[in-house]
């Protein structure tokens, strides 16, 4: 039932491409699949309850994509949340073929790229998708055929933003000589920070920073994991930790924590109201990484 009362409101805003505002606390689905992100979940009335809490919760962005499951996550959302709130942004993502459990393979052909995002368009039952982001830049087609298909699309009113996905500086930077790009996606957590690079060019430039694995898959919110001290002081959980470092790291982040539980949710979206202290911050920063 709901209270009307949005924890993830709490997280604050981000505008994302000058248009879009979401709350930064967000919600991605590909726990929402079997094993490998191959399938069904083992308890698709478990899924759905979790897409329809998200929305219960404030959660204003949640990130899918073609390849979970294949197609399994987006035939979900449109189940639980078709027609979808006017505040809620899906992000969606092409440029993988999966050739099983666990099979990724990058295919930036245009013409794929292209069937993909009519197919995202159906199975989400949307009109226009609010972002695209390139899933992997293929290194067998030029990025500028890659992002020059997105271009097309967006010019036929298809999808509204463009983003990019594990992708280097000088990649985003060679991307917007063929098309505005509104947000990147790499792996980042408190535990692997690699792509703090990139994350200071998006903050700079106005980009989304949306970092995946924000829980490192569950390895950071372990009992006796390297968060579990500090959480117990602070009161809090270990993910709740993880995810409150993130929001106060930048303002451009967007987390996009992923369960397959209610339980779960909840207590993720509760960190939006977690002020991590500036010593507090430093200390989880030197503690962890
Ligand atoms: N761009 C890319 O290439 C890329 C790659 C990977 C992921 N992503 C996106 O990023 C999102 C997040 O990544 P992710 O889902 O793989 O990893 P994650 O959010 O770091 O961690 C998810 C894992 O943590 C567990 N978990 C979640 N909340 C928990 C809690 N409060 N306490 C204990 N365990 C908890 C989940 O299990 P339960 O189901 O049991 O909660 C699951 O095993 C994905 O859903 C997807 O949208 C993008």
């Amino acid at each position: 039932m709901s209270t009307g009362i949005r924890p993830a409101d709490a997280s604050g805003t981000f505008t994302i491409g000058g248009d879009l505002t979401v709350n930064r606390l967000g919600y991605g689905t590909m726990q929402l699949t079997g094993p490998g992100v191959w399938g069904d979940p083992r308890d698709p009335d478990e899924a759905v309850r979790v897409l329809r809490r998200t929305v219960e919760l404030g959660v204003t962005f949640i990130d899918t994509a073609d390849a979970y499951g294949p197609f399994t996550a987006d035939l979900l959302l449109r189940k639980a949340l078709h027609p979808y709130p006017d505040d809620l942004v899906i992000a969606t993502k092409a440029g993988f073929a999966r050739t099983g459990p666990g099979g990724w393979v990058p295919i930036g052909r245009p013409e794929y790229l292209r069937q993909q995002v009519e197919l995202s368009l159906r199975h989400l039952g949307l009109e226009r998708i609010d972002l695209l982001q390139l899933h992997r830049i293929d290194p067998k087609v030029p990025v500028e055929d890659q992002v020059g298909e997105l271009a097309a699309l967006r010019q036929e009113g298809k999808i509204r933003h463009i983003g990019l996905s594990e992708v280097t500086v000088d990649e985003v930077e060679e991307a917007r000589r063929t098309a505005p790009i509104v947000s990147v996606q790499n792996l980042f957590n408190l535990a692997k920070r690699d792509a703090e690079p990139l994350l200071d060019h998006a903050e700079a430039n106005g980009l989304a920073f949306i970092p995946w694995f924000p829980l490192a898959t569950g390895e950071l919110t372990k009992p006796g994991g390297p968060l579990a001290g500090i959480a117990e002081e602070h009161g809090a959980t270990p993910s709740q930790l993880a995810l409150a470092w993130l929001l106060k790291r930048s303002p451009a982040m967007l987390p996009i924590p992923g369960t397959s539980t209610v339980s779960h949710l909840e207590e993720n979206v509760a960190a939006a109201a977690i002020e991590l202290g500036d010593d507090e911050f430093a200390a989880l920063t030197r503690a962890v990484g």
